[in-house]
């Protein structure tokens, strides 16, 4: 695992902007060999969207050969709801770049079978040759994806209850109100974000320092997950300088 830290919060936006557009371009992806990329949403990566937005519009970057996956959804909010990880993601990203709608993955938080719906994304992503780049962000309690802490370290994608931690931290979502706050959560697994060939998580402000202490200066542990990527062979923590205050 690799740590690279950079000024500021927008430096770690446009840098990962960058590396996406450089994997993408290294891999010369086709219709039939499209290259597959992993993606989060919250408040982290929006200056990554808005990069990669920028360099296509600039012509830098097409999207038509490249299949997504989210990393998570929540259950039981409708999919155009202001705070679904669909309208997120199709608001802040794929509705201004040329992607395939049906090269969009996101998780069915509304699915009548969340178990059915989880087994067959692993499937998916099987099926599409694995992720070739996971992009991904942390919580303050150091969670990928919504695998919280205590999750397993070889989890896999599934319904995961959120943290009182991760509610409190998104309810500045939904009109800070914990209530509004959905209490469970489609995930991919840990094991899942380790599958991918390459791994990148964009850690920026001062709030992710402990997390990220934890993640480069303890051993590999459950109730940290992000620390699990220790054990990745590709995998790399984009920082800004605010993010890096815990590390000695
Ligand atoms: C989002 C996700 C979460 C976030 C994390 C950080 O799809 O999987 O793990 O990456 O909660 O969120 P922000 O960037 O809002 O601090």
């Amino acid at each position: 695992m690799k740590i690279l830290i950079l000024d500021t919060a927008e430096k770690v936006g446009d840098y990962a902007a960058r590396h996406v557009i450089k994997r993408i371009q290294e891999t010369k992806p086709t219709e039939d060999n499209p290259f597959v990329l992993g993606l989060p949403t919250g408040g982290t990566p929006l200056e990554m969207y808005r990069k990669l937005i920028e360099y296509h519009q600039k012509g830098e970057i097409s999207f038509k050969d490249v299949i997504t996956f989210n990393m998570d959804e929540y259950v039981g909010i409708p999919e155009n709801h202001p705070e679904s990880y669909h309208h997120y993601m199709w608001d802040n990203f794929f509705c201004k770049i040329d992607i395939k709608p049906e090269n969009v993955h996101i998780l069915n938080g509304n699915a009548s079978d969340l178990t059915e719906e989880c087994a067959q994304y692993e499937e998916k992503i099987n099926k599409a040759g694995g992720v070739d780049l996971f992009v991904g962000g942390i919580g303050p309690d150091g969670h990928i994806a919504f695998n919280e802490p205590g999750s397993s370290l070889t989890s896999r994608t599934r319904v995961k209850t959120l943290a009182y931690d991760t509610i409190l931290a998104n309810a500045r979502f939904f009109d800070n109100d914990i209530s509004k706050v959905p209490t469970q959560a489609l995930t991919v697994g840990v094991g899942t974000i380790m599958d991918a060939k390459e791994v990148m998580i964009l850690i920026t402000g001062s709030h992710k320092a402990l997390a990220l202490a934890k993640a480069v200066e303890e051993g590999v542990n459950h109730m940290w997950t992000v620390s699990s990527l220790q054990l990745h062979p590709k995998a790399v923590l984009v920082c800004d300088e605010n993010a890096t205050m815990e590390l000695r």
